[in-house]
């Protein structure tokens, strides 16, 4: 195998060896397949191109200390597919196949995983996707689930950092009674324009607000949003965001630290009132919040003057790191070890 200079991976497509793929047709779903080729061969009139019929999964798994492979929460990812698949009418993959799908595709390509030193880890892809052809807006009849894996590079280089991010109103995500609850291609579609002008004006991504009020914290980029103050962890609660298993996880370690937790509503002005913020999510565990500028109302809400992030951030973030490494005891079940 060519040489994978671990510690500068960045979060790109590297080729593994194999990929695990299942089909549902005549009403039910096949045994699991091995493939080694990257490629489809897809019908042109497929209901995942014209009608988005898609849903996607990402979640992790990691080389230890101790040299065994973790993967962090798989069951809630099965289940959030689930759920995506009931929202796009899509045939739903029974859990225990999704989680011998993982667990083959991460020991297939198990050269791949990372080692521990490297801060790196195994970036796990499930998707699924209508095959079948229709050519009015209806559901399909045949589907396609399949696995990949790539390695993906620690988030943060130069170590845990804060950075900028941005509330721009001219764009939404997803609507309150839309799609946005659901992990659905379209939904990340919607984001690229917004996502490239945030990038453009120098912020890390940009905070959308609940689009029917414009007045309510929504998420973050591609990432769920939570503020701290007074010993309480506080994240917006909201029928158009994807309830982030990152998210679902820190809320459970902020009160094993003796925090309290709010999930509810939290309104744009609430920002002035919190001590440290952060962005969630399977990618950077934790990306805390430098400030968020509000671009429309030429406002700045600033968490970290000295760019450094704060003592609650940095201790949910070696939590939640240490138990998928395996160097904090899982306490809450939430691991699975690589036979
Ligand atoms: C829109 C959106 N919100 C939040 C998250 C964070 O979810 P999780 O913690 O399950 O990765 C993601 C990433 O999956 C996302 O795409």
């Amino acid at each position: 195998m060519e040489q994978i200079d671990w510690g500068n991976i960045g979060f790109g497509y590297i080729k593994t060896d194999y990929n695990v793929r299942c089909r549902f047709s005549n009403g039910g779903w096949g045994d699991l397949e091995i493939h080694d080729t990257e490629y489809l061969n897809l019908h042109m009139a497929a209901t995942c191109i014209h009608y988005g019929q898609e849903v996607f999964e990402g979640l992790k798994a990691f080389r230890g200390q101790d040299g065994k492979i973790r993967i962090f929460r798989m069951k809630d990812n099965a289940l959030r597919m689930l759920d995506s698949c009931a929202g796009t009418l899509m045939a739903q993959l029974p859990i225990d196949k999704f989680e011998e799908a993982v667990l083959k595709a991460v020991k297939l390509n198990e050269r791949f995983i990372p080692p521990y030193e490297s801060g790196a880890s195994l970036y796990i892809r499930p998707f699924l996707f209508g095959t079948g052809p229709q050519v009015g807006v209806k559901p399909a009849d045949e589907y396609l689930f399949i696995v990949f894996v790539t390695p993906v590079g620690p988030y943060f280089k130069g170590g845990f950092q804060t950075t900028p991010f941005v509330i721009m109103r001219e764009f939404d995500r997803s609507a309150p009674l839309g799609m946005g609850k659901y992990k659905v291609g379209g939904n990340y579609a919607a984001s690229l324009v917004a996502g490239q002008k945030a990038h453009e004006l120098g912020y890390s991504n940009i905070f959308y607000l609940d689009a029917k009020e414009k007045k309510y914290i929504d998420e973050c980029g591609a990432a769920n949003f939570f503020g701290i103050k007074n010993n309480t962890y506080i994240t917006p609660k909201s029928s158009s965001i994807l309830p982030s298993i990152t998210n679902k996880s820190l809320m459970v370690l902020a009160e094993d630290l003796g925090m309290t937790v709010e999930e509810r509503r939290v309104a744009v002005e609430e920002l002035e009132t919190f001590e440290e913020a952060g962005a969630c999510g399977t990618a950077a565990v934790i990306s805390p919040i430098e400030r968020i500028d509000d671009y429309d109302e030429k406002k700045s809400y600033v968490f970290s003057p000295d760019g450094k992030p704060g003592p609650v951030c940095e201790k949910l973030y070696n939590k939640l790191r240490g138990i998928q490494y395996g160097d904090e005891p899982d306490t809450h079940g939430w691991v699975t070890v690589l036979e």
